[in-house]
């Protein structure tokens, strides 16, 4: 039974929904109240029990290499000041025995391209794609939703994509699957398209940003041209790997916030900062009082 253990990250979009915050550092270090949408990614990963971490950074790489770096001044300093909560939560950022790799794409050519760069470390492994700024919670209690799918994975040894159902008008932001029921939560992909139009859609069955992915997907990936929005589409590469082997859609149980989104960003905030154990309650309340003031 093969186990997931690579996930990638790409981090190499432009972000434009964010600018000018996005200027010089990618959305992906965007915090939600303290920590960033990339670490929270890389902790649902680890709960997963993936080690290796490999990142597609771009132009504006180093944010992202520094924040899971040791920061050897930052921590003497700490150290120096008894400071040692900071200190065990800047020492904290990543767990022992996870390692961080970087690939660099050279020009933000789609999401497809950026998957494909990962190839040289994922080498023949299925492996998980996690895109950090759609930031996920699994239910109260339960795992995460890339844990989720690793042990779906291990029952079917099939590519699997997060899915959830959207509003018919919000077609045109996600790729949409037609399927056929499978098991309990996963259905059979039978088709797949990129942000087609509402009345084009052959569902309301959105692909979010979690992906488990056999290595099959780099041939197909390597094959294709440009698609929708001039870029390379992950969505055509699932396509064509359809042709070769099954690819399953798993409906996963927790939220979504659509963080590379102003809307989502700002309703991920309210709720994880009501969350959080440092603010949470002074939170609430002051959320009351405003509300009905
Ligand atoms: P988005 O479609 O959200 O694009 O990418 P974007 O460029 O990041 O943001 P906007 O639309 O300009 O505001 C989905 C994911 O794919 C990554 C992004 O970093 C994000 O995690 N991506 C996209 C790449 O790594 N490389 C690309 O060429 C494109």
């Amino acid at each position: 039974m093969t186990k997931i253990t690579k996930a990638v990250f790409p981090v190499a979009g432009l972000g434009s929904r964010f600018l000018p915050a996005t200027k010089a550092q990618p959305k992906e270090m965007l915090p939600i109240v303290d920590q960033p949408l990339i670490q929270y990614a890389v902790e649902e990963a680890v709960e997963a029990g993936i080690t290796e971490m490999i990142f597609i950074t771009g132009r504006n790489k180093r944010a992202i290499e520094d924040h899971f770096d040791k920061a050897y001044e930052l921590e003497a300093e700490l150290e120096a000041a008894g400071k040692d909560e900071l200190l065990r939560m800047v020492r904290g950022v990543i767990p022992k025995q996870v390692n961080c790799m970087y690939i660099r794409q050279p020009q933000a050519l789609g999401l497809g391209h950026a998957v494909l760069c990962a190839r040289p470390i994922v080498g023949s492994d299925p492996f998980a794609v996690l895109l950090a700024d759609d930031f996920m919670q699994g239910e109260r209690n339960g795992p995460g939703v890339m844990a989720q799918m690793t042990s779906a994975f291990e029952r079917e040894q099939a590519s699997l994509l997060a899915v959830q159902d959207v509003p018919r008008e919000h077609t045109r932001q996600y790729g949409i699957v037609s399927t056929e029921a499978f098991a309990d939560r996963l259905e059979k992909v039978k088709g797949i398209v990129e942000k087609p139009m509402p009345e084009k859609a052959p569902s309301t069955l959105a692909v979010v940003g979690r992906y488990v992915l056999t290595n099959r997907i780099f041939g197909c990936l390597e094959k294709l041209g440009t698609g929708a929005g001039g870029e390379i589409q992950l969505t055509d590469g699932i396509e064509a790997l359809m042709q070769y082997e099954t690819v399953l859609s798993y409906r996963y149980q927790g939220r979504r916030f659509d963080c590379g989104s102003k809307l989502g960003y700002l309703q991920a905030s309210v709720e994880i900062g009501l969350q959080h154990a440092e603010t949470g309650a002074a939170f609430a309340k002051w959320l009351s009082n405003r509300q009905s003031a």
